[in-house]
């Protein structure tokens, strides 16, 4: 199919009707062409089409003419780079980087005061970390799907929270929590567990991989039976962590169900090893479920305790400490050796888990997980009511909403199509029961795989991302680092048909792909929301002592201070507003010696901090391009012994 339409495309194209034909025919395969009428400017007040319904879908096409917008939007983590993307689907056309973690000259994160603090800082002002390692995204939702409020993703390295703010596309707060390393999955709730009328995520479950004496000073560092982790609720408002519950073994990643009532992350390390070899004796490791409402009960009753210098509660999740299902407030599931990826079908029934170890993946049903814990199961294992051979190395599995599942085969180089109800028919004996339906190769060694709107009721069976690990011989060679590979494909139709393959810098993990209506940025600042903007009413120098404050504006072409004089050793703070109300006119500051350089958004406000610690002339220079006279947009620094 991929070669018919590019053999099509060449045969447009030679015979000279080109983009217009070409457009008709996008038109035809469901896409919006009205992005291209309009041209640019019209974008954003173009309402995003939904693509069309199934019956254009099988000729879901990727290339785009030149203008076009896409279909959605792909959020994906940045691995150990530290940031988060935005990538366009079909096309693959990245379009935004958001630092989160890590230092970004370009918009001036963790240079900034107002970055720096959202960053944290030690004690004299320099950032607590500069690295991160971001490896899933998630949306926040209501009524079981997403919202456009609030993006959440991790950071394993130094078990950090991060939100960023949909309208924006910026990181607005990061949480530390207490007590935990290797914080690996997350996943936001959808639903309250008790009140049920707040259908809308208000917390983030977060899993912890590492487990480490608690608290982690020095104690027990020989016996690491006494080691432990935290399975942590971060109010999705606030982000402050609300409570953890301490489990037996090491989560992986996170689900939560459509209900509000149960949150689960596989566990691969029942054995609570600290090696490999230990960590591979069980026969059976398990997917750990919490039971929210009987966890926040035991925290208002006052029946946790704390860890370290935390406040947090900390309610005891351990087997040992929850005998009886209908007080438990975990249990843990069993499944195959070392399970990997936990995902929530979209009809809120399932959750199905990978057995990376053996072939098969496990699902579990819901509806049973709470009769156990209503202690009407005798055996906890009857909650898995199918265990279908799916390939090597399964890992992760996406839903199109059809009642079939995508999910990701590490070792076999594919992803493999099933249906999880003809997987339920075949455990129960069923010989007929036609569970495996499709299977594509990817290049090379899949990990995560997310489809349209999979992660939610919306789920619409379009487009699944496959996200390799290895991309070996795929593209022009660029020394020992090789990108890795993102592929498209259509997953509309009977067969699975990869469309495209684009580059990642290292090291995405998860992503989801978002229908483009979901989301309404903005696109100009509101100068009010920044305490600190400078007007022309303050702008200008003020000292006190030896801080000097420069309030200044920007304004194509030009700086509202032509003049800075300092005195060498004053603490300079340089406040800088971009008065411009004009899209995509955004202004730089970069100053030379002093290692600043961020960029002001129409309408936006930030603010540096440095000591004028060398005599001499600096120029101050705009480098964001702005203006025909952007290189003469400059301003002289003069820093007097
Ligand atoms: Cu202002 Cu370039
Ligand atoms: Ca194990």
């Amino acid at each position: 199919m991929k070669t018919e339409q590019k053999n099509q495309h060449d045969e447009d194209l030679s015979k000279g009707k080109g983009r217009r034909n070409f457009l008709s025919r996008s038109a035809l395969l469901g896409l919006t062409g009205a992005g291209m009428s309009l041209g640019l400017a019209g974008c954003k007040d173009e309402v995003a089409a939904k693509p069309a319904a199934a019956a254009a879908a099988p000729a879901l096409g990727h290339e785009l003419a030149p203008g076009q917008l896409d279909d959605y939007y792909h959020f994906s983590s940045g691995g150990h780079s530290g940031e988060a993307r935005i990538l366009g689907i079909p096309s693959g056309r990245t379009l935004r980087r958001i630092p989160i973690f890590n230092i970004d000259p370009m918009v001036g994160w963790g240079i900034t005061n107002e970055s720096k603090a959202i960053m944290g800082t030690k004690a004299d002002g320099s950032l607590k970390y500069t690295t991160g390692d971001t490896h899933h995204m998630h949306g926040s939702y209501k009524d079981g799907t997403y919202d456009g409020r609030w993006l959440f993703t991790n950071d394993k390295i130094h078990s950090r929270l991060a939100r960023i703010r949909m309208d924006t596309m910026e990181c607005d707060k990061i949480t530390e929590l207490p007590n935990v390393m290797g914080f690996h999955g997350i996943f936001t709730d959808k639903r309250d567990p008790v009140d049920q009328a707040i259908n809308y995520t208000t917390r983030v479950f977060c899993g912890q991989e590492f487990h480490t004496p608690l608290p982690n000073d020095g104690r027990d560092l020989d016996d690491p039976s006494k080691w432990g982790c935290l399975f942590t609720c971060v109010d999705a408002a606030t982000m402050e962590v609300r409570w953890q519950c301490r489990i037996d073994g090491n989560m992986e990643l996170v689900a939560s169900s459509y209900d509000g009532k149960l949150a689960a992350s596989t566990n691969y390390n029942t054995e609570n090893a600290p090696d490999l070899a230990g960590m591979m004796t069980a026969e059976r490791d398990a997917c750990t479920f919490f039971h929210i409402e009987r966890i926040e009960k035991l925290v208002k009753e006052g029946k946790f305790t704390t860890i370290g210098n935390s406040k947090v509660p900390v309610v005891d999740g351990r087997k040992a400490a929850n005998p009886d299902p209908k007080t438990a407030v975990t249990c843990y599931v069993p499944l195959g050796k070392n399970p990997h990826g936990v995902n929530a079908s979209p009809d809120g029934k399932y959750f199905v888990t990978a057995d990376k170890l053996s072939p098969t993946a496990s699902v579990i049903e819901l509806a049973l997980v709470l009769k156990w814990f209503d202690g009407e199961l005798k055996e906890l294992r009857e909650v898995v009511v199918a265990q279908p051979e799916i390939g090597l190395g399964p890992l992760h599995t996406a839903f199109d909403g059809k009642g079939n599942a995508y999910t990701s085969l590490f070792l076999d180089s594919q992803v493999v199509k099933w249906n999880v109800e003809q997987a339920i028919a075949q455990f129960k004996g069923d010989k007929t029961a036609k569970v495996v339906l499709d299977k594509i190769d990817v290049n090379f060694q899949p990990g995560h795989g997310y489809s349209s709107m999979g992660e939610t009721k919306e789920a619409d069976g379009k487009y699944f991302n496959s996200g390799n690990k290895f991309s070996k011989d795929r593209f022009l060679p660029v020394g020992p680092l090789h990108p890795e590979t993102e592929q498209l494909i259509n997953i509309s139709g009977e067969k699975m048909v990869t469309l495209a393959e684009h580059t990642a810098y290292p090291e995405p993990h998860d992503g989801i792909i978002v229908r483009r209506d979901v989301v309404k940025t903005r696109q100009i600042y509101n100068m009010d929301d920044f305490p600190n903007a400078v007007k022309a009413e303050n702008a200008g120098i003020e000292r006190k002592g030896n801080k000097v404050h420069v309030r200044m504006m920007s304004q194509a072409p030009a700086f509202s201070m032509p003049v800075i004089k300092v005195k060498k050793g004053d603490e300079v703070t340089i406040t800088l507003t971009n008065h411009d109300k004009v899209e995509d006119l955004t202004h730089g500051c970069a100053i030379p010696t002093y290692n600043i350089c961020f960029i002001v958004n129409p309408q936006e406000t930030k603010s540096v901090t440095f000591t004028a610690d060398h005599e001499g002339a600096y120029w101050i220079y705009c480098t964001h391009f702005c203006h025909a006279l952007h290189l003469e947009m400059r301003s002289r620094l003069l820093i007097e012994a």
